[in-house]
């Protein structure tokens, strides 16, 4: 069914095994019927496992792999304050034993305290990560001044880009749509349409990357939730599959990279809760007993209930929806569900 060279070259590359796999791909019955369209399959990567799952654990899988294979005795990355890639970067630090520093941008204008106390920040803390909080402006200075105090102690730093989103992080999107379509084929599921948040562009252009890898038709929507405008997304996703090829040519592509995203739904930016975000997470929780985020999966859920809502995926039998995590970030909101 699939490239056999590829598919063998996909499953040879190095990961240390940090989260539960593989995640179910169950429906949404209550949901889908609630809203009439397509059935809604809801592929769980929030239940990934590392303090509390989301969609780093895969890229980490990969990434930490690469890090020990080099000889990291102590690791790096950035994020904005709750970013949930810091939180799970850090569990699997706290897992390896190693030694965890979290560059973290206040990038976000939400003035409240919850914001720098709650959430990802408190679990932050609790897997021992130090964080070093600073205004976005003084980024390069802050990760400058970091690196040196790193060097000059002996350290020998490993560095994961923002949301883990490398070429070598992305490939654990690549090894997820291989785990998904084989679901799909063991569940019946047809059509496979696949919508997901999408911000740094690890998660998309992984899944890009795989289907062009493993020659397969499915149509792989991003919604974005984090870039000004569209374009920039769609070039980050075309880049990032790109390196992906040119770090690994010994895996032939089978198709072009084929790249869409919607960006109706980022509201007043990255990080600021829409009002259908917030209606799209309460459905989920009331319909589903399932947590998404006001930052990202939620505003992606609320993209999807949109789109069917409009009759947009009328001619669907199914659709994906990847729930890239986030729940932890909840807490450090708690005034938007307030009013
Ligand atoms: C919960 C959640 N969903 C989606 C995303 C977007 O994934 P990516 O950065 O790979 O585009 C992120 C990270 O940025 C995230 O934390």
């Amino acid at each position: 069914m699939y490239d056999s060279a590829n598919l063998e070259w996909l499953q040879q590359q190095p990961r240390v095994v940090l989260g539960h796999g593989p995640t179910p791909l169950e429906p949404l019955d209550r949901l889908s019927e609630e809203l009439g369209g397509p059935r809604i399959w809801l592929k769980r990567d929030d239940c990934t496992g590392l303090a509390s799952g989301g969609n780093k654990t895969r890229k980490l899988e990969y990434l930490m792999a690469d890090g020990l294979a080099a000889g990291a005795d102590c690791v790096v990355t950035h994020g904005a304050v709750q970013s949930n890639h810091a939180r799970q970067t850090a569990a699997a630090c706290a897992k390896l034993g190693l030694p965890c520093h979290l560059l973290l941008s206040e990038r976000v204008d939400w003035p409240f305290e919850s914001y720098r106390r709650q959430g990802n920040v408190l679990l932050d803390k609790l897997l021992g990560a130090q964080l070093h909080i600073h205004e976005l402006a003084n980024s390069s200075a802050a990760r400058k001044n970091l690196l040196a105090g790193l060097a000059d102690a002996g350290q020998r730093v490993y560095e994961i880009p923002a949301g883990g989103s490398s070429a070598i992080g992305a490939l654990g999107y690549s090894r997820c749509l291989l785990e998904l379509l084989n679901q799909c084929a063991a569940q019946q599921v047809q059509d496979a349409m696949i919508v997901h948040a999408s911000a740094s562009a690890g998660t998309q252009s992984g899944l890009v990357f795989g289907k062009s890898l493993l020659g397969v038709d499915c149509q792989i929507l991003g919604i974005n939730v984090f870039h000004p405008d569209p374009q920039t997304l769609k070039d980050r996703v075309q880049n990032l599959a790109q390196g992906m090829h040119d770090l690994w040519p010994q895996a032939k592509l089978q198709q072009p990279f084929d790249i869409e995203v919607n960006h109706a739904y980022l509201g007043g930016g990255y990080g600021q809760p829409t009002e259908a975000c917030l209606d799209a997470i309460g459905m989920a929780a009331q319909l589903e007993g399932i947590l998404f985020d006001p930052v990202y999966s939620g505003k992606a859920l609320a993209a999807l209930i949109d789109q069917i809502t409009l009759g947009n995926l009328s001619h669907l039998r199914d659709v994906i929806f990847i729930h890239t995590g986030g729940s932890a970030s909840l807490g450090a909101y708690v005034e938007a569900f307030d009013a």
